[in-house]
């Protein structure tokens, strides 16, 4: 098992919720411990968790906090009720934190009582957390088959550990694909602003002992054209029905200059960042984050006071570009819309 395996970035300790704020790593590794889920959402917002299927995690313990604090209430179910808005709206682009979210309130919603709904949630995100890193490992399996048996993979933001209950989705099909002894070489793109790459990805390789290199994002086209890359692969915060996929911002050009150069790209993600509700992609909402971002580099300023700022957090890949979505469940071709529904119906596809 990779060393990496061990990261983990959320744990449950003695009645609170205890997050490695990622906006410190790599140079520090400080522990938030939080027992409102109003913190939670603030933690969510602000990035000390980030990575979509980590975000669902941490909103199914937040329910669990809610339903403590809502249980001292005699309306204690609308109390939850208006938390659950409050978790959702932290950030509007991963469908799973809505999903995490809805699932715990609909659990709640069929206990007779705070205490039995109090336990019933803390169990549910237990077993989330827990699922998830079994969910990651299956996928890893299922992607590593298309890896190449030796080459360059390109990938961008983090989909690691940090990003997950743990191995992680894009990261974990190549950790799975080192493990079963491909010789990979990754590329990691920096990922501007929040330096997901640069800061997370590359710490997460550096203790698997995966070579890797870093690259700034613009290096992409060059580093394709050289015939370093033989395949693409991230994650995605939100997966349309017919296949487009929201990722981090970049993402898409990469698509773009992947078929190009004829290179597949692949997206990994669980089953539960896929919103079949969401015919394609035009609907997702991007998160347009704070300007302040992207007018400082790793806290320094960068530019000169009142330049204008768009800071898109994110961007769809249209599914014509998507060569397999790689889940949990097996492996999705394109015909995407009937693919996910097999699988997600529980139909094995590899
Ligand atoms: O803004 P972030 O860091 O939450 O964005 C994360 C990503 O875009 C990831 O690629 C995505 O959530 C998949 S994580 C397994």
């Amino acid at each position: 098992m990779p060393s990496a395996d061990r990261i983990r970035a959320i744990r449950w300790e003695e009645g609170q919720l205890c997050l490695l704020d990622q906006r410190l790593l790599p140079q520090q590794e400080t522990w938030l411990k939080l027992s409102d889920y109003r913190a939670v959402a603030v933690a969510i917002r602000q990035m000390v968790v980030r990575g979509a299927p980590a975000i669902g995690i941490t909103a199914a313990y937040a329910m669990a906090l809610a339903v403590s604090e809502a249980g001292t209430q005699a309306n204690w179910q609308a109390c939850l009720l208006s938390a659950a808005d409050e978790i959702k709206a932290a950030r509007p682009t991963a469908v799973n934190l809505a999903w995490a979210t809805d699932r715990q309130l609909a659990l709640a919603q069929s206990a007779s009582t705070a205490e039995q709904a109090g336990a019933a949630l803390l169990q549910a995100a237990h077993d989330l957390l827990r699922d998830d890193i079994a969910d990651n490992q299956r996928m890893g399996r299922y992607g590593a088959e298309l890896l190449p048996v030796e080459g360059g993979i390109l990938t961008h933001c983090n989909t690691g550990s940090l990003a997950t209950g743990g191995y992680g989705t894009a990261l974990g099909v190549i950790r799975a694909g080192v493990s079963a002894g491909k010789q990979l070489h990754v590329y990691v793109d920096e990922t501007r602003p929040w330096l997901q790459g640069a800061r997370l990805t590359a710490w997460e390789l550096q203790q698997d002992g995966i070579p890797f290199c870093l690259n700034v994002d613009g290096a992409a086209a060059y580093l394709m054209q050289q015939g370093l890359i033989h395949a693409v692969i991230v994650g995605a915060d939100r997966i349309a029905a017919n296949g487009d996929a929201a990722n981090k911002i970049g993402t898409y050009s990469l698509a773009v200059l992947a078929q190009y150069h004829q290179i597949p790209f692949y997206v990994a993600a669980p089953l539960s960042t896929v919103d079949f509700a969401m015919p394609d992609g035009s609907g997702i909402v991007i998160e347009e984050r704070p300007a302040a971002e992207v007018r400082q580099c790793a806290g320094h300023a960068v530019v000169s006071e009142g330049v204008e700022v768009r800071n898109p957090a994110f961007d769809v890949t249209p599914a014509s570009l998507i060569a397999a979505i790689i889940t949990e469940r097996g492996v999705a071709r394109p015909g995407f819309q009937a693919a996910l529904q097999a699988l997600a119906a529980g139909h094995m596809q590899v």
